[in-house]
């Protein structure tokens, strides 16, 4: 039997073990995903330790994606993120992904949203923007990225390169007027009934994804749907990740439809 798992502090209320084992029940896989979560100042040895006992592979979440990045060797874009929230352990030595940024590619792109040459502004600058802002200017679309706290937002767009432009919450109106796609990845919205950007600014021919998923529909999602926009709930971007790590550790390709349903019967 393989092993996997998610690390992180506090990782009690994840949907990734249901999910993942949804996977390996439709593909007939014999395998578990269970959840650890070492005090911080261990993850070293925790990294280590589920090494040398044969864990087949780890997702990584809060607090540990950026401490993981000098615990394995990280590929290209975990690097250019700063965050490894994948594992893998089947090489001689441990390897870091990032899969957040791939599976926000794919929760737009399966809701038919063409990145290449297209306009996003990413709202939120902080470790899921960052992702989302490598994973959009990567598929070819240029971002403008704002956040409360520009020096956040210049200090990503910097290191995305010249596809990135960064920006104040108040330029996000003015911003929308000529974009295609509008993604949310500010905590504003979760668990209270509030949206970082002025309804009024929202139009038909625009997709909106929210990566909150907790309510699932936000008041963004419901403000986009009253401007007749298109929407994409945070669940997809939490699928896609998952969906990502699966196919990377197992080499198959995941069972999309089953993965989904175990993730949205628990949100
Ligand atoms: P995560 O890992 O979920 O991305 P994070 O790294 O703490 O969490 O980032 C939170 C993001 O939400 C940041 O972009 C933050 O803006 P700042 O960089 O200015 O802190 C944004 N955010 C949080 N509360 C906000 C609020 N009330 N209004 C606007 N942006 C907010």
């Amino acid at each position: 039997m393989d092993v996997y798992g998610l690390v992180g502090n506090p990782v009690g209320h994840s949907r990734s073990p249901p999910m993942h084992e949804a996977a390996y029940d439709e593909l007939g896989i014999d395998a578990r995903y269970v959840t650890f979560e070492p005090a911080e100042p261990n993850i070293a040895d925790a990294v280590a330790g589920a090494d040398a006992l044969g864990i087949a592979g780890l997702n990584v979440t809060v607090p540990f994606k950026r401490d993981v990045l000098d615990l394995v060797e990280p590929d290209p874009l975990a690097e250019r993120i700063g965050a490894v929230n994948t594992i893998d352990f089947s090489g001689d030595t441990p390897t870091g992904h990032n899969t957040d940024a791939g599976g926000a590619r794919r929760a737009l792109t399966s809701h038919g949203v063409a990145l290449d040459g297209a306009n996003a502004v990413l709202v939120g600058a902080g470790g899921a923007g960052r992702a989302i802002a490598f994973a959009i200017a990567d598929a070819g679309a240029s971002v403008a990225i704002a956040n409360r706290t520009v020096e956040t937002a210049a200090s990503l767009a910097a290191d995305v390169g010249d596809a990135a432009s960064a920006h104040g919450l108040d330029a996000v109106p003015g911003l929308l007027a000529d974009a295609d796609v509008l993604v949310n990845a500010t905590s504003v919205g979760m668990g209270e009934d509030a949206s970082p950007v002025p309804a009024n600014a929202l139009h038909a021919g625009l997709t909106v994804m929210d990566a909150v998923y907790s309510p699932l529909d936000t008041r963004l999602l419901r403000d986009a749907r009253d401007a007749g926009a298109d929407t994409v709930d945070g669940a997809w971007m939490l699928l896609y990740q998952g969906v990502e790590a699966f196919e990377r550790w197992t080499g198959r390709d995941a069972p999309v439809d089953a993965m989904n349903a175990a993730l949205r019967a628990r949100l």
